[in-house]
């Protein structure tokens, strides 16, 4: 059976201009991430994965070369259509949560509903089964500050995924976390994967996230320096074949 891909990126270079120099924060780089898998971005600092996300978040455009997402080529879309596409399709999760202070956990989850045409008892819904998936349902009217940094990180993840987007893409989501509370993220993001049959695209600097993914994709100064199989498809490849 042929795969769909989730992610297409086809010889994607992008150059930054400062001044007259030219950053190459990625070079001709090409992967193809098939529907349903948890992948990991692993490299050094400067290697280009932040720069990886934004192109597949549709947020930074490609200097050369083909990105195409959900089977959508978005390298060639106007600004407002990449918009649109983007609110359908992508969660966003950052390393340092990005709720906003004034408001509770239910208004934080609620926010990219208000761009959609649900009406207020179907947007109270969405939000109530989103906080129920990461555990938050009594924290509905905690602001960020009464939570744990776990936690406002469990916020910010059903933030990400209350419009049921396609993809969840994760730019070091256990960055400022402790180790129990970065495992309680990574199996959340496994159960997101594995149970709703998201695909999920993490930067990450832990090694302990290797266990968690189907495939490890390196970067080292803008270039793919290697594709390993994660620990979590080495265990499904035991289980299928025994
Ligand atoms: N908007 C920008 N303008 C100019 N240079 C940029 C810009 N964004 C990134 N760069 C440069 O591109 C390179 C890759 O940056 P990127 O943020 O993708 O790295 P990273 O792998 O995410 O690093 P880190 O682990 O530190 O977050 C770096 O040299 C960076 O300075
Ligand atoms: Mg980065």
């Amino acid at each position: 059976m042929e795969e769909k891909y989730a992610i297409d990126i086809d010889h994607v270079t992008r150059v930054y201009k400062r001044d007259e120099f030219e950053i190459r924060a990625l070079d001709d780089v090409s992967i193809r991430v098939p529907e349903g898998r948890f992948v990991a971005i692993m490299g050094p600092s400067g290697s280009g994965k932040t720069t990886m996300l934004n192109l597949i978040a549709g947020i930074d455009h490609a200097t050369s070369g083909r990105v195409a997402v959900g089977g959508e080529e978005i390298t060639s879309m106007r600004e407002r259509d990449l918009a649109a596409w983007r609110a359908r399709h992508i969660g966003l999760v950052f390393q340092f949560y990005n709720l906003i202070p004034v408001l509770t956990a239910f208004e934080n989850v609620e926010l990219p509903l208000l761009l959609t045409h649900l009406n207020k008892a179907e947007r109270r819904e969405h939000v109530e089964t989103a906080l129920k998936v990461v555990g938050l349902s009594d924290r509905m009217d905690h602001y960020p500050r009464q939570l744990s940094g776990g936690q406002e990180q469990r916020v910010a993840i059903a933030r990400a995924i209350v419009t049921d987007p396609t993809i969840v893409v994760a730019d070091e989501p256990t960055g400022d976390l402790d180790a129990r509370s970065a495992e309680e993220i990574l199996n959340l993001l496994t159960e997101l994967n594995r149970q709703f049959h998201k695909t999920i695209v993490m930067v990450t600097h832990d090694p302990r996230a290797e266990r968690y993914v189907d495939t490890v994709y390196r970067l080292d100064k803008g270039v793919l320096a290697g594709v390993e199989p994660g620990k979590a498809a080495t265990a499904a490849a035991a289980g299928a074949s025994a």
